[in-house]
């Protein structure tokens, strides 16, 4: 389980996260929404300990991660995977390199053990035979794909999903919600899924929360969120422009 209580970020003046609570239970799939700028990316950089909290403590399974050495940081971290928005890949590495890249620094497979581990990825997130292409070379819904590769590499328990599938065509969306539904459901995998695409967040999530202002202001059951009375969800999930929610 994951805890999240009173995380606070401030960038200069700038806060951001300003006391974000929030529980993620084992082999759930949590939905955070939110307008652009408002955290979310934020957040979940604290979740797999790539940013510092000024505030707060984030425990996972009992131990707060925000105080960790970087040997025992290390270690949680490959039990997590996280799809970063902007795929994050290292320009200078295929394909391969960039999904393996993981599992070359903590495992000590051979090429070929590895080379089929990232085949099997790369058919995973419907991309076979792209091994050896450089990022140069791909549209960016299949660096998207990739770097989902990259995050499931390790099979890890809990993953993080930015913005999985925005900028790709409905059929690759799909796609995508059901390898994030097969994961969870085959191997229990925990999530955390950043997302705009209001029919994504449906399809695979067990609870939605809606991130603003700095803070989780609802969490609940898809009807919950469906059928909240909150003004902020109904302006969100109804994707309306005149509301209480003001563009940050
Ligand atoms: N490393 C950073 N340094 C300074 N400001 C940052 C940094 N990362 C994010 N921010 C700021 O924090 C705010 C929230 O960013 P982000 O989490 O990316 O939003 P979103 O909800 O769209 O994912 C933005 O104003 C962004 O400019
Ligand atoms: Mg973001």
């Amino acid at each position: 389980m994951i805890i999240v209580s009173n995380l606070h970020k401030s960038f200069g003046s700038k806060a951001v996260l300003k006391g974000v609570n929030l529980k993620i239970y084992d082999g759930e799939s949590l939905v955070i929404l939110g307008p652009s700028g408002c955290g979310k990316s934020v957040l979940l950089k604290h979740i797999i300990g790539l940013m510092k909290p000024d505030k707060g403590q984030i425990l996972i399974d009992g131990e707060d991660i925000t105080k960790l050495e970087q040997t025992r940081m290390d270690e949680l971290r490959m039990r997590m995977g996280m799809l970063f928005q902007s795929a994050a890949l290292f320009d200078s590495l295929n394909v391969e390199d960039n999904i393996a890249f993981g599992i070359n620094r903590h495992t000590s497979l051979s090429k070929r053990a590895v080379h089929h581990l990232v085949s099997e990825k790369l058919e995973m997130v419907g991309l076979p035979g792209t091994n050896y292409l450089m990022p140069s070379e791909l549209s960016g819904g299949m660096r998207k794909r990739v770097g989902l590769a990259r995050a499931i590499a390790m099979e890890p328990e809990i993953i993080l999903y930015d913005e999985p599938t925005t900028g790709l065509d409905p059929i690759m969306t799909s796609a995508i919600d059901e390898l994030h539904l097969s994961l969870k459901e085959k191997l229990g995998v925990t999530s955390i899924m950043v997302t705009h695409d209001m029919k994504s967040a449906f399809r695979v999530a067990d609870r939605v929360a809606l991130h603003y202002g700095g803070q989780i202001v609802e969490i609940g059951s898809k009807e919950e969120i469906m059928n909240s009375q909150n003004p902020l969800v109904q302006q969100f999930v109804r994707g309306e422009a005149q509301g209480p929610m003001t563009q940050l």
